[in-house]
């Protein structure tokens, strides 16, 4: 598995050229992304600035010595190549299984190309298996939690052992069992209205290319 993410993570790397802004992702899959771009700006001389989802990632990227610029020093960002917890065959995904949903959203929004790169076993014909991440805020979490227990979203918090897991943005979250989501875009439209609601791992009709690597090899899922 190990090996299947390393080699999306490189492929990815062929979309970056020089002078571009490049949104760096978070995750397993994603740090060989950031692995194999760092190797080129070390030893190709690759100029880019990237513009990172989570302090992990900045972290990261800081110690392969790739120039880092905020999402708010740039107009856009060129190309952004992250990985996903869940993909459907319309290209929606679940993201936010490393607690770096936000972050990635505000980062894949003004993206031009917006890239994911997963291992074969995140392709699902449904959403829903995985728990649907969704950012709350502190204040009113246990409001928002009981709303969810009462849709029958079956919610629990996420934790740090013993504490409340907070995101790099200092936000809860909360992950909902749903095992299906048959309209993932009708449940994204219910989560973005719900107060107290900072964002959800649904990523509908947002990236324009999947990067999947299999036992068979790469190949590349593409939107209409
Ligand atoms: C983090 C994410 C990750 O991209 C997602 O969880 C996939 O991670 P991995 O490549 O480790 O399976 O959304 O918030």
């Amino acid at each position: 598995m190990e090996k299947l993410k390393e080699q999306a993570g490189i492929h990815a790397a062929g979309y970056v050229q020089n002078g571009m802004v490049v949104g760096l992702g978070t995750g397993s899959t994603a740090y060989y992304f950031v692995q194999e771009l760092g190797r080129r700006v070390q030893e190709e001389g690759l100029e880019i600035v990237g513009v990172t989802t989570s302090h992990r990632t900045a972290d990261q990227a800081r110690g392969l010595g790739i120039p880092l610029k905020s999402i708010d020093e740039v107009d856009q960002v060129d190309v952004t190549v992250d990985g996903a917890d869940e993909v459907d065959p319309d290209l929606n995904g679940i993201k936010g299984g490393g607690g770096a949903l936000l972050m990635e959203k505000v980062v894949a929004l003004p993206t031009k190309e917006y890239i994911w790169v997963v291992d074969e076993s995140k392709l699902v014909n449904c959403l829903g298996a995985f728990p649907l991440p969704v950012e709350v805020v502190q204040y009113g979490a246990q409001q928002v939690f009981r709303r969810f227990e009462r849709a029958g979203y079956k919610p629990s918090f996420r934790m740090d052992g013993d504490r409340y897991f907070k995101t790099d943005m200092q936000n809860y979250i909360i992950d909902l069992q749903l095992d299906e989501i048959p309209d993932p875009l009708a449940l994204a439209q219910e989560l973005d209205l719900m107060v107290g609601v900072v964002e959800h791992g649904l990523f509908n009709q947002m990236v324009q290319r999947v990067i999947v690597a299999g036992q068979d090899g790469i190949k590349e899922l593409n939107a209409e």
